[in-house]
């Protein structure tokens, strides 16, 4: 079967600065993949390639066998089939919950309003906010305002789910609910690409890890061999630092365990 998305010799330069250099990943469906690694590893970058919010300067990344990087592309149907969640939620702050989640789906996808505000109903009950539809989004925590950015995402039936550190900016005590709802979706068969420093997700939701460093991949296998058992002594050292940040300053006194410049 095809794979949900195929990267071959991926390379992103921002003019000198070489930020990927040459990324191979396939991604089956259904499967879910969790990408872990050093600030300014490339991991985001890698990210915004798979949906054309960055233009590789080389390499191919077909999704659905399509090829996103050929030059007569129609990226905005491409970009459709593909559901990205930041870090910051990005809602739009003078707008309910309820738009929030229509208007893209009005807009891009033409769905009467009706259609639009069921469906979203439908997607704010998945994430359990079934009840906020008529809030604003300074109204809800930073929690559920991700997950209303998930809802949003979801509402526009995408086939692939991009996460880019979704729960980085919250609240320790409301991490819990944003994975149990991307837990859920991994259940369900979703296939997802999933930037996180949360190892103990990684753990029990990814089919595989995949550790970045310096704009490579260094280690990519099932999570019980890159988290459990590394190869690498560079996923080792990141690894030791992410597990017990106390061991983080010892190993930032050691000038090798740094992440490659211009992180
Ligand atoms: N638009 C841009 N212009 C120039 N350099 C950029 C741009 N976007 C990213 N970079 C650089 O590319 C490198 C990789 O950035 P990227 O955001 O992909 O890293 P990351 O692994 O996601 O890091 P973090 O964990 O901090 O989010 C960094 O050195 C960054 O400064
Ligand atoms: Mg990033």
């Amino acid at each position: 079967m095809t794979p949900m998305v195929e990267i071959r010799g991926l390379h992103k330069a921002y003019g000198d600065l070489k930020v990927l250099k040459g990324i191979d990943l396939t991604v089956e469906r259904g499967q879910v993949i969790c990408i872990i690694g050093p600030s300014g590893s490339g991991k985001s970058t890698l990210l915004r390639c798979v949906n054309l919010l960055e233009t590789p300067t080389g390499g191919q990344v077909f999704v659905e066998g399509e090829e996103l990087t050929h030059p007569d592309v129609d990226i905005d149907a491409a970009r459709r089939k593909v559901g990205m969640v930041f870090q910051q939620f990005n809602l739009f702050p003078h707008l309910k919950v309820l738009d929030n989640v229509t208007i893209a789906q009005r807009r891009v996808l033409k769905r009467p309003k009706g259609e639009a505000e069921r469906i979203a109903r439908e997607n704010l009950a998945k994430v359990g906010l079934e009840d906020k539809a008529d809030s604003y989004p300074a109204q809800l925590s930073g929690g559920q305002q991700q997950r209303v950015a998930i809802a949003r995402a979801l509402a526009m039936n995408p086939d692939l789910m991009l996460f880019d550190e979704p729960t980085s900016a919250l609240d320790p005590e409301l991490v819990g609910d944003v994975l149990t709802v991307m837990r859920k979706l991994a259940q369900e068969g979703m296939t997802m690409l999933v930037v996180t420093h949360e190892m103990g997700f990684a753990r029990d939701v990814a089919d595989r890890v995949v550790f970045m460093d310096g704009g490579v991949i260094v280690e990519d296998g099932p999570p019980e061999q890159v988290i459990g058992a590394p190869r690498h002594e560079r996923t080792k050292t990141f690894l030791r630092r992410v597990l017990d940040p106390t061991h983080a300053q010892e190993d930032d006194l050691d000038g090798a365990a740094l992440p490659a410049e211009g992180a």
